[in-house]
C-alpha cells in the first residue's frame, strides 16, 4: 500500500513541476520522417504555445512560461480598453475548434518603454487568473540560455493565423509549423535599418518556402542539440509583408529581457521559481546570468494597432511592413 501512495505521490509531483521545454508527448512517439516546410504541428509538438481569444477570437499567439504566465507581444494589446477579464489564453490545444483547457486573464502587462513607430521593447506578460496544470500536452518553455550559444541546433515557429477576423471560417484552425534561421544582426540591419539591439531576425531555412511566420507574440524556440531542451529566443513582433521570399521576420529578443520578466513576476505575486527550489532538491538552481540590463518596468498609453491584418499562408502577422 505504502509503495503505490509513494509513487503517485512522486507522480503528482512531477506533474506539477515539470521541466521545462520539454515534449514529452511528441518526443515519446516513433517519427519516420521529418517534413520541412510548413505544415501542421504535431499534437503535443509545442506544449508551450497558447493561443490568447478575445471574446472566442484568436487575435495574437503566446507562450506558457510558468503556471501563472504567457509571455507576448506589447503590440497585440493596442488598446487600453481591453478588459483583461474578456481574454482568455487556450493552452495545450493545436486544433482550435475542439474543446480545450481555456483560462481566463487577470492582468496585461507591457512594456512600459515599447516604441509604436519603432517597434523597439515589444512585449507583454499576461498574468492567469488560476495556474495552469501542466501535463504532456501543456508545458513551459525555457527562458533563453545565458549566455547564447553561439549556434543553435534548430528552431521553429509555429502559429494558427487568421485572414479575417470577422470570419470564423477563414481561420487556420490547426497549428502550423516552419523551421527558421536565426540571421545574423549586422545583415539584417541593411535590410531593416529600425532594427533596434532588442530584436533579433529569423528566416525560413528553406529559402523557397514562402510565407508569413505565424502569429504576433508567438513563439521562436531553439534547441541545442537533438532531443534536448527547448529555449525562447525570441518573440514574434513584425517584419515586412508576407510572402516575401528569403526576407526575415523580426522578433523580440528575449534575453535582454529575462530580468524585466522576472521583476514583473515578482512584483505581480506570482514569482517564475516559486516551486522549483522547494520541490526540484537535488537538481542545481538554474544559474540565470544577471548581465543583460533590464529595461523600466510600467504600463504604456494605447496605440491604435490592429492584430488582425491579412496574410497568407501561415498569415496573421500584424506590423509587415
Ligand atoms: C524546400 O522546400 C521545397 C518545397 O517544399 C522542397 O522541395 C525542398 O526539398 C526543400 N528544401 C530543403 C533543403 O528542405
Ligand atoms: C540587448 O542585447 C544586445 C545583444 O546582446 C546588446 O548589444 C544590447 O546592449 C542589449 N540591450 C539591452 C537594453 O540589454
Amino acid at each position: 500500500m505504502i509503495l503505490p501512495s509513494i509513487l503517485l505521490l512522486v507522480a503528482h509531483t512531477l506533474g506539477a513541476n515539470i521541466e521545462c521545454g520539454v515534449r514529452p508527448l511528441y518526443d515519446s512517439r516513433t517519427r519516420y520522417s521529418r517534413i520541412i516546410g510548413g505544415q501542421e504541428a504535431e499534437v503535443g509538438e509545442f506544449p508551450w504555445q497558447v493561443s490568447i481569444q478575445d471574446k472566442g477570437h484568436h487575435f495574437c499567439g503566446g507562450s506558457i512560461i510558468s503556471e501563472w504566465w504567457i509571455l507576448t507581444v506589447a503590440h497585440c494589446f493596442y488598446s487600453d480598453e481591453i478588459p483583461p477579464i474578456e481574454l482568455t489564453v487556450i493552452v495545450g490545444a493545436n486544433d482550435l475548434t475542439t474543446s480545450s483547457m481555456e483560462i481566463q486573464v487577470a492582468n496585461i502587462i507591457r512594456h512600459k518603454n515599447f516604441q509604436r513607430l519603432t517597434m523597439d521593447n515589444d512585449i507583454a506578460l499576461l498574468r492567469l487568473a488560476k495556474p495552469i496544470s501542466f501535463d504532456d500536452l501543456t508545458v513551459p518553455v525555457c527562458l533563453p540560455l545565458h549566455p547564447t550559444p553561439s549556434s543553435w541546433h534548430e528552431c521553429w515557429v509555429a502559429g494558427w493565423g487568421i485572414t479575417n477576423s470577422a470570419d470564423k471560417g477563414s481561420m487556420k484552425t490547426d497549428l502550423m509549423k516552419v523551421p527558421m534561421r536565426i540571421t545574423d544582426w549586422k545583415e539584417c540591419i541593411k535590410v531593416f535599418p529600425k532594427l533596434t539591439t532588442n530584436m533579433l531576425c529569423a528566416a525560413y531555412d528553406n529559402e523557397s518556402y514562402d510565407a508569413c511566420q505565424g502569429d504576433s507574440g508567438g513563439p521562436l524556440v531553439c534547441n541545442t542539440e537533438p532531443g534536448k531542451k527547448w529555449y525562447q529566443v525570441g518573440i514574434i513582433s513584425w517584419g515586412k509583408s508576407c510572402g516575401q521570399k528569403g526576407s526575415p521576420g523580426i522578433y523580440t529578443l528575449l534575453s535582454n529581457y529575462t530580468l524585466w520578466i522576472e521583476k514583473i513576476a515578482q512584483i505581480e505575486g506570482k514569482p517564475l521559481d516559486t516551486k522549483r527550489p522547494r520541490i526540484v532538491v537535488k537538481k542545481k538552481t538554474r544559474g540565470r546570468s544577471q548581465s543583460s540590463k533590464c529595461p523600466a518596468l510600467g504600463y504604456p498609453q494605447s496605440w491604435l494597432l490592429s492584430c488582425l491584418l491579412p496574410c497568407v499562408l501561415l498569415r496573421a502577422l500584424s506590423n509587415w511592413e
